[in-house]
């Protein structure tokens, strides 16, 4: 590092005006960035707002393609589907999610056949689709690793059949991604990107999405602990980020966001391969919430962005997607 005195180096020159401060700004953020999750569900209502998370609805499948056109004219460009499903369409195994017609399925059609650029992503797990709330089945109260496999191996081809054009693992079991990656390459989907959630820690912040997408009565007091990374841990995320690459991962993610950006940095530099964040559902509300309070200035949820983008990832899945690209665009 060379060894800047004062007055030679005063570093308050460049950030005296606003054009100087752009030119030497080293992190940028623009809607390439930036993926939309978007929920979805089997309801007569075009949108229904979801109390826990200000200014984010559910979706029906007509609301959806009117919602894809607008981010489309925004200049966001993909979408990250995460179904609601009724309840009495919930069972142990999470039998719906290898229903070809069931809303992600059908979602996942009328995009591809309506917006063929966009990029699809779907989440691969089962926790929407069963009645105890989790990523997997149950084998003596436990979430069973192996037999969990054979069910997101057959869900995962679905998807891809559907028209997802990039296969999200989020459900955490151990040999998902290998699974998953042999069993496209042996049905020829060669060009099916797979986002590993190669990171994801058992979380809080999830609470606002568990609540959109109904998983949170079914799970009640539940965790997902023996599935979802300890929170406390940075060297276990390197190792299941090295397994998932190797695996077959084209692009990993780490999840939750803002208070993870050290697990970003870490396996950025450490791996050098395509690199997302989730700013998850419970990061959104705190900041939109305290925004709608007039307690913190809108451009919280921009820097909270640019952070993300800092500490080294190249894209960011988040729920002000949308907004922020009015902004960058205006
Ligand atoms: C489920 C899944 C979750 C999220 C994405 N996929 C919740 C969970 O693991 O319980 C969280 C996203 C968010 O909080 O915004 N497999």
């Amino acid at each position: 590092m060379i060894k800047r005195t004062y007055p030679q180096s005063r570093l308050r020159r460049t950030r005296s005006k606003g054009f100087l401060r752009d030119l030497v700004a080293e992190n940028h953020l623009s809607t390439n960035d930036l993926i939309q999750p978007i929920f979805i569900a089997d309801q007569s209502e075009l949108k229904v707002e979801i109390p826990s998370m200000p200014g984010i609805f559910r979706h029906n499948l007509e609301s959806l393609y009117v919602e894809t056109e607008e981010l489309v004219k925004k200049g966001i460009k993909s979408v990250a589907i995460f179904p609601a499903i009724d309840s009495n369409k919930k069972d142990q195994k999470g039998s719906h999610a290898f229903d070809e017609n069931n809303i992600v399925c059908m979602a996942l059609r009328g995009l591809a056949d309506k917006f063929p650029d966009v990029i699809k992503i779907a989440d691969v797990a089962l926790d929407p689709f069963t009645d105890h709330g989790h990523d997997g089945v149950l084998l003596d109260g436990k979430v069973d690793n192996d037999q969990t496999l054979e069910l997101l191996k057959d869900q995962a081809l679905l998807l891809a059949q559907s028209g997802a054009d990039v296969l999200a693992p989020s459900d955490m079991m151990d040999g998902r991604v290998r699974l998953i990656r042999d069993t496209l390459e042996s049905n020829r989907f060669v060009d099916t990107v797979i986002l590993s959630y190669a990171a994801k820690y058992a979380s809080s912040f999830y609470g606002p999405f568990r609540e959109a997408v109904g998983s949170s009565a079914n799970l009640g007091n539940a965790s997902k602990k023996t599935y979802q990374m300890n929170f406390t841990n940075l060297d276990e995320a390197l190792h299941e980020t090295a397994m998932d690459i190797e695996e077959g991962a084209d692009i990993v993610m780490v999840k939750p966001g803002t208070a993870y950006l050290d697990v970003v940095h870490a396996i950025k530099s450490e791996f050098q391969i395509p690199t997302f964040v989730y700013q998850v559902s419970g990061e959104y509300s705190m900041l939109k919430l305290s925004i709608e309070k007039g307690w913190l200035d809108k451009d919280v949820m921009l820097e909270s962005l640019l952070c993300c983008k800092r500490a080294g990832a190249d894209a960011i899945l988040t729920y002000a997607a949308k907004q922020i690209a009015s902004e960058l665009n205006s």
